[in-house]
């Protein structure tokens, strides 16, 4: 008791002392993407400075240490966390049952207080993120960092908000990869989908089977310019070998970053096509027995696994490996892209077919894919995997990732699957950004402007509301054939990744292009900060910056 009146006491006479209670702020203090659903706001300024303190309980230890690393940071002065809770502290982290989403959190900042209040801790990190937008870059001119007072109250609209990025035509390092995932967090990206194994190149160290990374993750050379036609006399290569892969230690360490930051990392290891990589690596999963090469062209390989008990054992080991590294709930296994040639010629393929009473190669496909279920069932997780998984029958448990377009979603949505919605039109990065291709660096096609990404709405109006439940969220995808470096991936997501996560964070009523591009303004200042390289066709970064 005596201790609480000393700490009213305390607030009085600082409240008296605090000459920025009564600053009045102006809207444009207040530039958050993505838009929370409800911001109010208020007089007053909450300094930063080194008397400041963060406090919470013990299990918001991980999100008061990042807080804590972010504003130190910023003010270049340690800011403590402490869980102990009888040390007085002016930022105070704490769970509350009594908001509903998941996700969500309330934001509550006073000149002399910040309160950030999550029904999880996933929801108090949305709360630091949304805290992070409202700090000014530069200092002001009495060299104060000064956060504008306000009450706010959020949560996503969509539970999956995710990104996608293929290292296998192009292998990024780890500390890319890591910086990939503060891209994601700082936007509130709850997902990060990892493309692992390609026909040009497997990436994930696998203990049992030493020549996928041996082998595998090496190409003797990679074409040149557009070109994946199938053995075009045209086309040119570099003649450089180029490789790469991760170890089970950098998973690991790549998964536990992600982990602190509340990213799923779901890995995708693909089957039955895009598997060329593995079987140079292995013939003996093929169905022909030849020795390939690991792919050094882009496109549709025929070369895909042969439903053989030996591939299948293959599989299972993978997957056993995968499974230790990553707790998601959901594993990606491929699925697009399988063209059936070699099966239609292969004896084994067609006794399968035989075998199981099944119609064609699609059914086989099929069949291949519900096995790999059943034993990614069997030891606790769900499949996900692209579109053509509904082709030949869709597996009994999987989620289905709409790329071609929503036809695949609305399908799945409608026998009550989930999708996740990634449609080229919208959600493909790899896309150029502009009709105006002068000055841009060579991509794979196409057209995505980032309006167009804004304009994205991810629940078609094909669906009852009951199928609607289904669609849980979008996803942006990064395929890298033409994209050598990070600064290269950086340029081609951001802002397209910026206004897709106001597309499954923000309520459909607050989509407003015109606003969103004032908001803009102030997260290109974060990119600067972060170092990040950043496509200006939507930015009038002249009058900016
Ligand atoms: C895909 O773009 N092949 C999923």
């Amino acid at each position: 008791m005596k201790h609480l009146l000393l700490i009213t006491l305390c607030l009085i006479i600082n409240s008296c002392s605090n000459k920025y209670e009564t600053v009045v702020n102006s809207e444009e203090d207040y530039l958050i993407i993505p838009k929370p659903t409800s911001l109010e706001i208020s007089t007053g300024k909450f300094l930063i400075d080194s008397n400041t303190k963060i406090i919470g309980e013990e299990t918001l230890e991980n999100e008061g240490n990042y807080l804590s690393n972010l504003l130190s940071e910023i003010i270049g002065e340690t800011i403590p966390f402490t869980n102990d809770t009888k040390i007085k502290g002016n930022i105070l982290l704490k769970l509350d049952a009594s908001i509903t989403n998941k996700e969500g959190y309330k934001l509550t900042i006073n000149y002399n207080q910040i309160t950030i209040a999550g029904k999880t801790t996933k929801g108090v990190f949305y709360g630091i993120q949304t805290l992070n937008q409202l700090i000014p870059s530069v200092k002001d001119s009495n060299n104060e960092v000064l956060i504008p007072a306000a009450t706010i109250i959020d949560s996503p609209r969509y539970a999956y908000r995710g990104m996608h990025l293929d290292v296998a035509r192009h292998f990024f390092p780890v500390q890319f990869v890591k910086k990939y995932i503060d891209i994601l967090a700082m936007h509130k990206m709850n997902t990060f989908h990892w493309h692992l194994t390609e026909d040009q190149g497997w990436r994930i160290e696998i203990k049992k089977y030493p020549k996928l990374t041996e082998v595998g993750s090496i190409r003797k050379e990679t074409i040149v310019g557009h070109g994946n036609t199938w053995k075009n006399s045209d086309v040119k290569y570099d003649g450089t070998p180029y490789g790469g892969f991760y170890t089970q230690e950098d998973v690991k360490e790549i998964v536990a970053y992600a982990t602190e930051r509340h990213v799923t990392v779901i890995p995708e290891i693909e089957l039955p096509g895009h598997a060329l990589a593995a079987i140079a690596a292995y013939p003996e999963l093929g169905n022909t027995g030849e020795q390939y090469e690991v792919g050094t062209r882009w496109g549709v390989f025929p070369e895909i696994y042969a439903p053989s008990e030996e591939t299948f054992k293959f599989l299972e080991n993978v997957l056993s490996e995968v499974i230790e590294l990553f707790p998601s709930k959901l594993i990606h296994i491929g699925g697009d892209e399988a063209p059936k040639t070699q099966w239609e010629n292969s004896k084994l393929a067609q006794e399968v077919i035989k075998r199981e009473g099944l119609k064609n190669e699609h059914e086989l496909q099929s069949y291949f894919i519900k096995r790999i279920e059943k034993f990614l069932n069997s030891k606790g997780r769900n499949i996900i995997g692209w579109d053509e998984i509904l082709e030949g029958g869709l597996a009994p448990n999987a989620t289905v990732m709409s790329w071609r377009g929503e036809k695949g979603g609305i399908e799945a949505a409608k026998i009550h699957h989930n999708v996740i919605m990634t449609p080229t039109k919208y959600c493909y990065f790899d896309f150029y950004q502009t009709k105006n291709r002068e000055n841009e660096p060579l991509a794979i096609g196409g057209n995505t402007t980032v309006e167009d990404v804004y304009s994205y709405e991810p629940t078609p109006k094909e669906l009852t509301e009951e199928e609607s439940k289904y669609v849980l969220g979008a996803q942006g995808n990064v395929w890298t054939e033409y994209m050598k470096t990070p600064e290269h991936v950086e340029y081609m997501i951001l802002p397209r990744l910026t206004a897709l996560s106001e597309v499954v964070w923000s309520t459909k009523d607050s989509r407003n292009w015109d606003d969103f591009q004032q908001r803009l303004k102030n997260i290109v200042i974060k990119y600067d900060e972060m170092d990040l390289n950043y496509a200006t066709h939507s930015l009038s970064v002249e009058e900016v910056k």
